[in-house]
């Protein structure tokens, strides 16, 4: 396991991660997926020299029922499929909370339905109201990621209410 910033993987790396996660997701992953999970730390699970396993937490603005919070989003969380149901992606979520909890208000995270049993018995929470994007245009409700969006609450943040994302490229949750 190695946490490493973007700006520190090898040229080797920065290659093999698109090619494991597309290995993982499949064709559902593209090339906004591979844009979200880069400017933050990387979560690394190496064997033989190869990536096997991922998880990037990146810093986004969330409001929660108005309160502006710093968040650490989780991205592309993938185990290689040869290599999954062995505790890979359970390590993995060890390191992603122990830095969302040392350096951030809330985590956040847009599960997919096969995985939210994953984050839910790690006590992650599905957000129990609606959720949202702040747009150039306004702040837009995004019903589809009502019941995916799961949070880590690290301070006092209120449960309730919008929960609202900044705006990006592809998926905004
Ligand atoms: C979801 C994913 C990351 C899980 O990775 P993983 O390394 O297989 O996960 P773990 O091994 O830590 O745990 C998964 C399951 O295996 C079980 N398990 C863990 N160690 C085990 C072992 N030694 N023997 C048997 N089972 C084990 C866990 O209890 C867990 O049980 P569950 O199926 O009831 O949830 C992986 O399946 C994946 O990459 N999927 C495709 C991409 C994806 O959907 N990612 C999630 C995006 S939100």
């Amino acid at each position: 396991m190695r946490t490493v910033h973007t700006a520190d993987l090898s040229a080797g790396e920065r290659a093999q991660l698109p090619t494991m996660l597309r290995a993982a997701f499949g064709d559902r992953f593209d090339e906004h997926d591979l844009a979200h999970a880069l400017g933050g730390l990387h979560v690394l699970a190496e064997a033989g020299g190869r990536i096997i396993g991922h998880a990037a937490v990146v810093q986004r603005s969330l409001l929660a029922d108005g309160v502006p919070l710093r968040a650490g989003y989780v991205e592309a969380v993938a185990v290689h499929p040869d290599h999954q149901r062995l505790g890979y992606a359970t390590a993995i979520m060890d390191e992603v909370e122990r830095i969302i909890r040392a350096a951030y208000d809330i985590g956040a995270l847009s599960a997919a339905a096969a995985a939210a049993g994953l984050y839910a018995r790690r006590g992650w929470v599905r957000w129990p109201g609606t959720t949202a994007v702040l747009t150039p245009k306004g702040a837009r409700p995004t019903p589809r990621d009502d019941g995916s969006t799961y949070v880590l609450p690290v301070a006092a943040v209120p449960l309730e209410g919008v929960l609202t994302c900044d705006f990006r490229s592809g998926d905004v949750w």
